[in-house]
This record gives C-alpha cells, structure tokens and sequence, in this order.
C-alpha cells in the first residue's frame, strides 16, 4: 500500500502522524511511504531521518494525497485538504466530526474512509489513542501551574515543593483518571502536598494503593471542594463526563475565595470547563487573571511539547495504520472491533452513530 503523510497545516501545530521507526516498520512489510518535506521539522524530526528509515520525501503535500491509499495525520483535514481528498482513501486521524458538519459532509460525499483517532475504542470503554494526550497534558498542568505561582507570572511566589523548613505548595487535582493521575505523579514528584478527587471510589483506592501516604484521596462533593479549594495553591481540573458538558464544579466564589497569587489550570476547557471562570486560552496568551487567581486554559496543552506528544502519538496509532496496509481495510476492521469503532465515514455513508445523531443524519454501521 502507499502510505502518505502530510505536514500539518493547523495552526501551531508542531506534531507528525509517523516516526522514522514507524516509516520502517511499513517499508520492511513492503509497503511505500511518502512524507511531505519538512512535515517532522516541528517535531525534531529531520528528511534525512525519515529518508534513512525508507520513505520517499515529496516536495508537495499534492503528491501526497494524490498518490497515497493511506493518509495519516494527526489533525482533521482543513482548507486545501478537503478538495484534495478523493475517493476510496483512508484518512487516519483525530476527526472530531461531530462537531464539524463541513468535514463530515466532505468525507460523505468525497467518498473518503474517515478513521477517527478517537472513536477507537477497547471492549472495557478505554479510548486509547486520546490517552497519551491526556498523559501528556496531564503532566504539564502541574509544570505550566508550577510556572503560573512564580511572581513573574502574578502568581504568589510559591515554589511546589517548598524547601527545607518552609511547606510546600498544597495542590489538588479535580478528576482521578488519565490526566488527574498523571498530574499527581508529576506533582508529588515535586515536592508538593497533593489532594485528588473523583466521584468513583474506584479511581481514589488505585490512587492511593500507588501514591501510598503521599496523597490525600477525597471524594468529590461540593463541601469537600469548596474547603480544599480555599486550601489550594494551584488547583488542576481533570475531570470528563463521557459525551457531555462537564459539571461547573469550581464556582465564582470558590476562585474568590482562594488567596490572590494561586493558580488554575483548568484542562477540561474544551467540554466547557470545571471552573465558572474558566475561558479557552491560547500558548501565545496562556493565562488571565479573575480575582486575582492566574488562570491557564490551553485547550491543546500537548501542542507546547510537539516532540513527547508526535513519539507518544505515534507509539499508539501505528500499530492500528500497519494493520489497515497490511490487512486492508474490510479484513482490518473485520478482525478488531476497537478499529472498527473508529470509522466515522464510509463509501459515501456516516458510520458511526454519534456523528449522524449530531446532524440528524443517517447511519450505516459497519458489519461485524
Ligand atoms: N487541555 C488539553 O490540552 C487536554 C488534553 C488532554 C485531555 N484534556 C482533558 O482532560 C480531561 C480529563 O481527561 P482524561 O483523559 O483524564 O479523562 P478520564 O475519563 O480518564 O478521567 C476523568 C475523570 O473525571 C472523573 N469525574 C467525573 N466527574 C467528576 C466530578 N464531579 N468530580 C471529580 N471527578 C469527576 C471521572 O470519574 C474520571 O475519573 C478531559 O476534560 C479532557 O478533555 C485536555
């Protein structure tokens, strides 16, 4: 099969959709890959390096579309891309139809396969190709809140980890799953007093089993959020309701209640935020300040660390994009259910019925 990937064209957007490891294991099962110049420049990633591996570097992300059977990129296809696509192609990605009418209706009527990244989804629910992000970000909430506390940043002036003789910050993380664990880690890691919340007693046992007595588990309630809110230095907010609006769970007068100089870094931005005073940020402006408390709200927070992100990405998705080129696509998702979720668009049909139900379309599920 011909594997292609472009350079993304979004916006700061740093990451790439294969890694010179991944370029190998396609050539050695045959197939050929074609990478558009410099499209792994953003991630540290060289021509030479993806020339080494076996791929042939194309000049245009033309060639690369034109030619390729297999697209795969990181972002949903935008502007020249969507004229670009043709039928019979797969295209491997992050999707995110149902919130985008145009590109849904593009892939419909192009005829394109449209594999979302995140629809791809293992028998227990996990959706394992939006973990990594998640364990990204989750990692930097506590490296960009650090950052927010310092003076500069109209934060308190509080190192994390205090030092001798003097307490450390008090952080707590709302949400115990991918991002809020991955947060804790990272935060006792430094030296910081830690407190985690969920709703599911599940998620505190597994915390505190693997934390030991280095965290304070609590359940999430509004009394225990509002005393522990007041408490904190940096408040981190990780929580996800699956398909739905996150719960407010951080009202206004909990952020004025905080002492001026703490910080927010809320990472449910995009499903509206935990926050009341939560609005979307970008890197270039990060944060803002309501009642004195620093606010971060960056919605693509892996985008600050395009190199982690594109090596973590890739270690999660290639296995799947191998399987589609050696197998071929109606084998592929024949034999494995999870992929088989992921296919959002198909000869023409929407397949998947959360992205029909959101434009009153209608839907052709896939066979098993
Ligand atoms: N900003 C970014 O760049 C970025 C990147 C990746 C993920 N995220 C966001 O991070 C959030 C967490 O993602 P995840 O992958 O860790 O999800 P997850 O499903 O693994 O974890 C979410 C947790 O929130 C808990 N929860 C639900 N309601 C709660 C409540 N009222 N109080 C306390 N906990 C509650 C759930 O029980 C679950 O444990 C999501 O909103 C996701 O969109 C943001």
């Amino acid at each position: 099969m011909i594997v292609g990937v472009p350079k993304e064209i979004k916006t700061d957007e740093r990451r790439v959709a294969l890694v010179p490891a991944g370029v190998s294991a396609f050539v050695s099962h045959g197939h050929t890959v074609l990478i558009e110049k410099s499209a792994g420049v953003g991630s540290g990633i060289l021509d030479a390096e993806y020339r080494a591996a076996g791929a042939q570097i194309v000049q245009k992300a033309d060639r690369v579309w034109t030619d390729a059977e297999l697209v795969v990129k990181v972002k949903e296809p935008l502007g020249r891309e969507l004229r670009l696509m043709r039928d019979g192609q797969i295209v491997f990605t992050y999707l995110h139809l149902a919130s985008n009418e145009r590109l849904t209706k593009a892939l419909k009527r192009r005829g394109v396969t449209g594999i979302a990244y995140e629809t791809i989804q293992l028998d227990d629910g996990s959706l394992p190709l939006l973990m990594p992000m998640s364990e990204v970000a989750g990692r930097l909430s506590i490296q960009k809140g650090a950052h927010c506390l310092e003076s500069v940043s109209g934060g308190r002036g509080v190192l994390l980890g205090g030092v001798s003789g003097v307490k450390p910050a008090n952080v707590l993380i709302l949400g115990a799953g991918v991002a809020g664990f991955n947060a804790c880690y990272i935060a006792v890691g430094m030296g910081a007093h830690v407190t985690i919340m969920d709703i599911v007693s599940k998620k505190l046992r597994y915390v505190h089993d693997v934390m030991g007595g280095h965290v304070t588990t609590l359940m999430s309630n509004r009394a225990n959020i509002g005393e522990e809110v007041a408490a904190a230095d940096l408040v981190v907010g990780s929580v996800l309701v699956p398909g739905a609006r996150t719960d407010v769970l951080v009202t206004r007068a909990m952020v004025k209640a905080m002492q001026p100089g703490s910080a927010i870094v809320d990472l449910a931005v995009d499903q509206g935020g935990c926050c009341a005073t939560t609005k979307p940020t970008t890197h270039s402006d990060p944060t803002y300040l309501v009642s004195d408390v620093v606010h971060y709200c960056v919605a693509n927070m892996p985008g600050a660390v395009p190199r982690t992100s594109t090596y973590g990405l890739t270690n999660v998705t290639t296995g799947y994009a191998l399987a589609l080129a050696n197998r071929g696509f109606e084998r592929a998702v024949h034999e494995d259910a999870a992929l088989r979720k992921g296919v959002n668009t198909h000869a023409g049909e929407i397949t998947h019925p959360a992205v029909a139900k959101a434009f009153g379309m209608s839907c052709t599920e896939l066979a098993a």
